[in-house]
């Protein structure tokens, strides 16, 4: 008898649990002199987090058939990035955030110096996971990954969103630039994840685009939902601090359209991602809840 699909919360649990294992074994303890910048990097992505890109990586790639370990290797090299892209999001010069996933931010556990150099490194080393031969056996798919997440991460990508982030504290922006300011800042980082699978799986460019589509609605989503968190979630249940956006002056989505109207297009967004996947049949279930979880989440 075929085993039953896993729920969400079950099949997002073992990603967790797999992308801290795979996390201990790329970043070992050591006792080398500068044991305190792996100390950092350790404290700065071990013990915490959804784990919500390493998941999409992971679904998608199962939906192409790709070799498991493949895939968690690149979805640990998305956390990497994504987890650099929190410590330096938190310095004192950025959003100076004191708590971050329930636990003091790495420049308070260490210092600020410690905690540039742990993101820089898990930046760099996240391109030497994806370029290693045991991500893929063909150099050009290691290629694509090395090329696809340096483009999602950097100044066309989240970089450039931070950049933008900083300065809606100061220039009023309309919508339509708080749109793009979401879709670099979060959006393409959760795009590479969806399309990482394909990738893997060298898929066909239908196959490509719609993940492409999901995960461009499902990040804008994404990012609506971090937003009324901050204005409606408790410190206790998001690990992190609330009311920051209002204090800074963001200007977000809902700042600009209001809770309910705010909440209504997260909703809409999710429900339009989950159409995208139409061609992957059943096969694309769990992506499917995820983009109702998102919206739905309350951390
Ligand atoms: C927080 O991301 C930063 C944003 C891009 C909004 P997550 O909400 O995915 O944070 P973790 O990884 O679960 O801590
Ligand atoms: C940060 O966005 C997103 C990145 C780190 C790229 P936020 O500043 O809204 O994230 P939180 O709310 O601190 O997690
Ligand atoms: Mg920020
Ligand atoms: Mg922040
Ligand atoms: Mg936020």
């Amino acid at each position: 008898m075929p085993s039953l699909p896993k729920t969400l919360t079950t099949a997002m649990a073992d990603t967790v649990e797999q992308v801290e294992a795979a996390i201990e074994v790329l970043l070992p303890r050591t006792s080398l002199m500068e044991a305190r910048l792996f100390d950092a990097m350790r404290y700065g992505c071990l013990g915490g987090g959804k784990r919500l890109r390493p998941f999409l990586v992971m679904e998608s790639a199962r939906m192409f058939g790709v070799n498991p370990a493949c895939a968690l290797r690149t979805a640990a090299a998305v956390e990497f990035i994504h987890c650099y892209s929190l410590i330096h999001d938190d310095l004192p010069a950025m959003d100076d955030s004191e708590l971050r996933r329930g636990r003091k931010t790495v420049h308070l556990e260490f210092d600020e110096a410690t905690a540039i150099l742990a993101g820089d490194a898990l930046l760099t080393q996240a391109f030497e996971i994806l370029a290693n031969p045991e991500t893929h056996e063909d150099a050009q798919v290691r290629c694509r990954l090395v090329a696809g997440l340096a483009k999602a991460a950097g100044p066309r990508g989240m970089v450039g969103g931070q950049m933008l982030d900083l300065i809606a504290e100061t220039t009023p922006l309309d919508i339509g630039a708080i749109t793009r300011l979401q879709r670099l800042k979060t959006g393409e980082m959760i795009a590479f994840s969806a399309v990482a699978g394909a990738i893997l799986g060298r898929a066909g460019s239908p196959q490509h685009h719609a993940l492409q589509a999901y995960a461009h609605d499902l990040g804008l989503a994404f990012q609506i939902a971090d937003d009324l968190l901050d204005v409606e979630g408790s410190q206790e249940e998001v690990g992190k601090p609330v009311g920051r956006d209002n204090v800074a002056g963001k200007a977000t989505f809902v700042s600009i359209l209001g809770v309910e109207r705010a909440r209504d297009q997260a909703r809409r967004l999710a429900g339009q991602a989950a159409q995208h996947l139409e061609i992957f049949g059943d096969r694309a279930e769990m992506l499917r809840q995820v983009a109702h979880y998102v919206v739905e989440r309350r951390a």
